[in-house]
């Protein structure tokens, strides 16, 4: 079988290469001449980790390609899977559709034989009636079928979550979709991944109810760690009493400065607007983004609060992207509090093992970027960990005391044993616990 993959970013570039270990010929098409010219080198755009060598011995068997012409990578495709990005509307926070269409009429126009458009990108519900209509219109002639497949990976451990997702949603009315998406996963159907086949507006309804869902979890836990600082309860006491119960699970009860990531924070959003735009307003939804959105603006009060103020003082911070093995910084929570930490008056030094580079045209050119933890740490007043990267778990508490020149240390993630820091000399602040 052959597909072509439209986009090659976190979604598009794993899927495709996953697809083409699957045994799949698989052509990724994008736009970006720059990032198709770097795969084409073996040079992987993103930190995602396993990629770099999923993509080069696929590659090398000659079942992975990659181009920027989109004629050529759906000529002779069985499906061609939209993968482009949708994130939110200036100005009104509508998920914008504007790529996905674009690639769905070039795809029409491109396409030479009958083949179903796959839609993998997330996008609100009654896109892929749109998505029927524009590829209807573009090519009255030829039977391409619509449907409906949305991508639940992480990034971090994206190869796994494709290669093993705990299901796949497959939306659509045609039967010929159907047979085409079951003959794609058929590696899934071997290991008995639960595989969902619904009606288009169901598999789309899903996606943005299943992270929603999510980040209402996050949310709720955030909030019950700040009534926990309150009362003197230890939020990881709770999360784990409550998360023991199987009908909570244990999943994400971690609290934090907030989410952030290229996913809930546009998704959430973007679900609230359809259900305005539906009279039906998703008002448990509002109110998780408004919570959260206050969440991440507040934490550099907490790190003033603990520092007795930032005017003048040096603040290491640790970790930029919203979670640890990405190099993601899209609405990061870094994003939020950096920026209002040089407000304050601090110097910020800073440092992210993958995140940097994607951090610097979004930070202010203020921000001084250091080699590593220690490197930040060194003379610094405040210590703030941001995201929870496993090679800050294990900084020893004696190192970070003898080169800081201050002893305050906030800790947005819990990574740190409260009782091995405060020996090492420090004033420590955590999430949800003392
Ligand atoms: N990133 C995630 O973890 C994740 C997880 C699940 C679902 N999703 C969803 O998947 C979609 C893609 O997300 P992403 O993070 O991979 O986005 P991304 O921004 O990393 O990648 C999108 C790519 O599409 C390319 N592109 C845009 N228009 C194109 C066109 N007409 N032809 C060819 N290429 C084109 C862009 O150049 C870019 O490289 C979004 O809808 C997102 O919500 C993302």
């Amino acid at each position: 079988m052959k597909i072509a993959m439209i986009g090659a970013g976190y979604v598009g570039l794993v899927s495709g290469a996953c697809f083409s270990e699957f045994g799949i010929e698989v052509c990724i098409v994008d736009t970006d001449l720059a990032k198709v010219e770097a795969l084409r080198k073996g040079v992987i755009p993103i930190f995602e980790p396993g990629l770099d060598a999923l993509v080069a011995d696929n590659v090398r068997d000659g079942r992975l390609t990659f181009t920027t012409s989109t004629e050529e990578a759906v000529d002779g495709a069985d499906a061609v899977f939209i993968a482009v990005g949708t994130p939110s509307r200036r100005g009104d926070g509508h998920a914008d559709l504007t790529y996905v269409f674009a690639a769905a009429e070039q795809v029409a126009k491109a396409l030479k034989a009958p083949a179903v458009i796959v839609t993998k990108s997330t996008v609100p519900v009654g896109t892929g009636r749109k998505v029927q209509a524009i590829v209807k219109a573009a090519r009255p002639d030829l039977q391409i079928d619509v449907a409906s497949n949305p991508e639940f990976l992480r990034e971090g451990s994206a190869i796994g979550d494709f290669m093993r997702p705990d299901r796949v949603v497959i939306g659509t009315d045609s039967e010929r979709a159907q047979a085409v998406l079951k003959r794609l996963y058929r590696p899934l159907f071997l290991i008995e991944t639960p595989i969902l086949f619904t009606g288009l507006e169901t598999a789309e309804l899903t996606k943005y109810a299943g992270n929603a869902f999510l980040a209402m979890k996050i949310t709720f836990i955030n909030e019950i760690a700040d009534l926990c600082e309150k009362t003197g309860a230890d939020v990881h006491d709770v999360a784990r009493g409550i998360g023991l119960d199987g009908r909570i699970g244990r999943k994400f009860l971690h609290p934090g400065p907030g989410y952030g990531g290229s996913c809930f924070p546009k998704d959430t959003l973007a679900l609230t607007k359809t259900g305005q735009d539906f009279g039906v307003p998703i008002r448990l939804v509002e109110t998780t983004v408004a919570v959260n959105d206050a969440r991440k603006k507040a934490m550099a009060g907490r790190v003033a609060a603990a520092a007795g103020g930032l005017k003048g003082k040096t603040v290491a911070v640790l970790g930029l992207t919203f979670k640890p093995n990405t190099d993601d910084m899209r609405d990061s929570p870094a994003l939020d509090i950096v920026p209002a930490l040089l407000e304050a008056g601090a110097s910020v030094r800073a440092y992210d093992p993958e995140g940097m580079k994607a951090a610097k045209p979004l930070l202010p050119d203020a921000v001084q970027y250091c080699k590593d933890a220690l490197d930040t740490a060194a003379g610094a007043d405040v210590l703030v960990v941001i995201t929870e990267w496993n090679e800050f778990r294990a900084l020893s508490p004696a190192r970070l005391a003898a080169t800081m020149k201050g002893k305050v240390v906030v800790d947005l993630r819990n990574i740190f044993d409260p009782v091995a820091i405060r020996e090492a000399g420090f004033a420590y602040t955590s999430i949800g616990r003392h």
